[in-house]
């Protein structure tokens, strides 16, 4: 008789359970449950204590159908929880009120953003903007430039030929000549684009990279109104403390020339590894325009002189941004171009 109660008991107690989980809406609505029927003073313990009552073989047959209403009861929840959980989350991404996801934007790599920096500032000196092309005939990239064929100068650029007599310009200097030939005096004129060198890349070498040529033609032009240009673009570029130096060298399309160098701005000219403990960093060469050159371009060396300087633009990202390495801007690790 007692034994057909506690049955009864069991039986309703599960169909109530089904009940109360079917209305179940939300993760602390489950959670009540689970502690209406599995907590310590909930139902199922209740019954347990019941237990007690009857004799040892009924306690067994009894026991074993509580502990099945337990687990059913256990794994029915834990069913419940996980949709009740899936379904809140998704309740969250549908909510239309919160702010929508941020589109990632692009930017302009660092070499693009010293480009428009260079151009802008030698612009506002009254320079205008010249191109020319990456391919090159032997003649532009060295014979008019007063290279000529075994001339050992061409030694200093290792060249990758396309072609007997064509070659990937291995500087921005060919733009002078197809300037001038196209044009008379007087010339004022910066030429950015791609050169290509056959070079390892390392730190500081990459066969790929950027130059600014600069050429300047008229009356009466001094290697002063180039030191001059040159140390207003880097003051512009880095601050009123940065200085220039010239060096003597040799082009063959320049007489006389010069390297010249820039304060190096990451110890600022105290020495490092960067400027090799010198407080300088090399930019590029400069001279003033060979009248060897003039005749290529049937320009009339009694009557006109000029400068021309070129400018490594990759060294200038370097030390603008204290980048170390030059592989760096060619990589394009979406993790180092987010920094700028
Ligand atoms: N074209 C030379 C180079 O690539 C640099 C240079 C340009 C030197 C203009 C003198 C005048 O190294």
């Amino acid at each position: 008789m007692i034994n057909q109660d506690i049955e009864s008991k069991i039986k309703n107690l599960e169909s109530e359970f089904k009940k109360s989980i079917k209305t179940a809406n939300d993760e602390s609505e489950i959670e009540s449950i689970r502690i209406q029927y599995l907590g310590r003073k909930g139902s199922i313990s209740n019954l347990f204590k019941d237990l007690e009552l009857f004799p040892l073989d009924e306690r067994k047959q009894i026991g074993k159908k509580l502990n099945d209403l337990k687990s059913h009861i256990h794994t029915t929840l834990s069913k419940y929880q996980k949709t009740s959980q899936k379904k809140e989350t998704s309740q969250q991404y549908l909510d239309p009120t919160l702010p929508g996801d941020r589109l990632p934007i692009g930017r302009y790599h660092p070499i693009t953003t010293v480009l428009r920096k260079i151009i802008s500032c030698f612009k506002s000196m009254g320079f205008s903007i010249a191109h020319g092309p990456e391919v090159e005939t032997e003649y532009y990239n060295f014979e008019a430039l007063n290279i000529p064929k075994g001339h050992p100068a061409r030694d200093m650029q290792d060249t990758l030929f396309i072609d007997d007599n064509i070659v990937l310009r291995t500087h921005t200097s060919p733009v002078q000549i197809r300037v001038m030939e196209n044009q008379p005096p007087p010339v004022r004129i910066i030429a950015p684009g791609r050169c290509y060198r056959r070079d390892t890349p390392d730190s500081t070498h990459s066969p790929v990279f950027y130059q600014v040529e600069g050429l300047c033609v008229d009356e009466g032009i001094t290697f002063a109104d180039m030191k001059g240009v040159i140390s207003t673009f880097a003051k512009q570029l880095f601050g009123s403390q940065m200085k220039i130096r010239f060096r003597p060298s040799f082009f063959p399309f320049t007489e006389p020339s010069a390297e010249y160098d820039f304060t190096c701005m990451i110890c600022e000219g105290k020495g490092c590894r960067v400027c090799k403990g010198t407080g300088w960093v090399e930019i590029s060469g400069a001279g003033m325009v060979n009248p060897e050159v003039f005749k290529y371009v049937k320009y009339g060396s009694e009557r006109y002189t000029g400068y021309a300087f070129g400018m490594g633009v990759e060294r200038l990202a370097m030390l603008l941004y204290e980048v170390h390495d030059i592989r760096l801007f060619y990589e394009n690790d979406v993790r180092f171009l987010n920094q700028f």
